[in-house]
């Protein structure tokens, strides 16, 4: 039977773009209670439409970060498991630095000490790949060096670090994910500080022309949404997973370039693409090592890019 059955979850981070569909998941496997935590700073209640219809689901407008907050929602609904999904987005580096960092590390200070006091048990953390900065070995596996380049990702690495630490000193219920970049519906097209595939669809819906930053060689390792979150819900139901940090991608590495020619492609667009100075903040290359997840959690990617991208740019023209 799922562990995850009857129990009483938290995503914080709940209205965003993974969380919501984590939500949607662990409602569909049946945990008694599912309570969403999230500011929207980013997030949306269109991605809750279909949870909202559930009498276990649960939504809070609130910062995760604050202590009385969490602790009287932990008490409230009795939360057993926390998946923490909250942070600004990678971009909100270059507007607010301090707070693209600040916020990953104050919402896992808040949640490490209402764990250490007994409020909920196990804690499932979704970091980034982006702790790692640009690959230097390859392909990136979990002992990669934490280089990050950003704010962000600084913040991300710092959270980790804090959540591991705590599972050693103290034996703390924490398993670190870290996907590589997600795609896939619902992904932020039009609120600002927008990912790659959403912001070059946004454009040419628009009738804008795409943009490149630098050459376009630079890759990612693109892993569509459904798969990481089958991937949380893993790290939960495996108890080897348990003080582990795990990888979450595709294991195949893919130029902005090429991405670009598939979603022109999909828009049949044959016009021109404005290419812009580089970002000093880009990593170059990114591609995840993910014989850990297959180890650990029997975790293979089911959705290929080519099926991820046709799935997410007909949500993006149908929504
Ligand atoms: N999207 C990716 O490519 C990717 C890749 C690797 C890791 N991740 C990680 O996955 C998680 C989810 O990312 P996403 O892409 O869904 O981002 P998202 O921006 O869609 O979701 C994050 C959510 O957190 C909320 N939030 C921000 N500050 C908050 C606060 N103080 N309290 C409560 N809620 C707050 C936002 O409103 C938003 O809904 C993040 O931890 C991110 O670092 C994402």
């Amino acid at each position: 039977m799922s562990m995850i059955k009857e129990k009483s979850v938290l995503v914080t981070g709940g209205a965003g773009f993974i969380g919501s569909h984590l939500v949607d998941a662990l409602l569909a496997r049946g945990a008694g209670a599912v309570v969403a935590v999230d500011n929207l700073f980013l997030g949306s209640l269109d991605n809750l439409a279909a949870a909202q219809q559930s009498e276990r689901f649960h939504f809070y407008r609130e910062d995760a970060a604050d202590l009385s907050i969490m602790d009287h929602l932990m008490a409230r609904h009795r939360v057993e498991v926390v998946f923490n999904l909250a942070t600004k987005a990678l971009l909100y580096s270059f507007t607010n630095p301090e707070g693209a960092f600040m916020v990953n590390v104050e919402i896992m200070h808040t949640l490490l000490y209402l764990q250490r006091k007994g409020a909920f048990k196990t804690l499932i953390h979704c970091s980034s790949s982006e702790a790692y900065g640009t690959a230097q070995t390859f392909p990136m596996d979990e002992n990669h060096p934490y280089v990050p380049a950003t704010p962000y990702a600084a913040g991300k690495a710092a959270a980790d670090l804090m959540a591991l630490s705590y599972a050693h000193t103290f034996g703390a219920d924490v398993t670190v994910i870290r996907p590589f970049n997600n795609y896939g519906p619902r992904q932020n097209k039009d609120r600002g500080l927008e990912a790659v595939i959403p912001l070059t669809a946004a454009r040419l819906m628009r009738g804008e022309m795409p943009i490149i930053y630098g050459d376009g060689e630079q890759t990612r390792d693109f892993i569509y949404v459904e798969d990481t979150v089958n991937g949380l819900l893993l790290a939960y139901e495996i108890p080897a997973a348990r003080g582990q940090v795990i990888n979450l991608a595709s294991g195949k590495e893919i130029s902005i370039v090429e991405v670009m020619r598939g979603i022109c492609a999909y828009f049949n667009y044959d016009g021109q693409i404005e290419y812009r100075e580089a970002r000093p903040a880009d990593v170059r290359r990114h591609r995840g090592d993910i014989q850990r997840a297959q180890k650990i959690l029997g975790f293979t990617p089911q959705v290929n890019f080519d099926e991820g991208l046709r799935r997410t740019l007909d949500w993006y023209t149908k929504s």
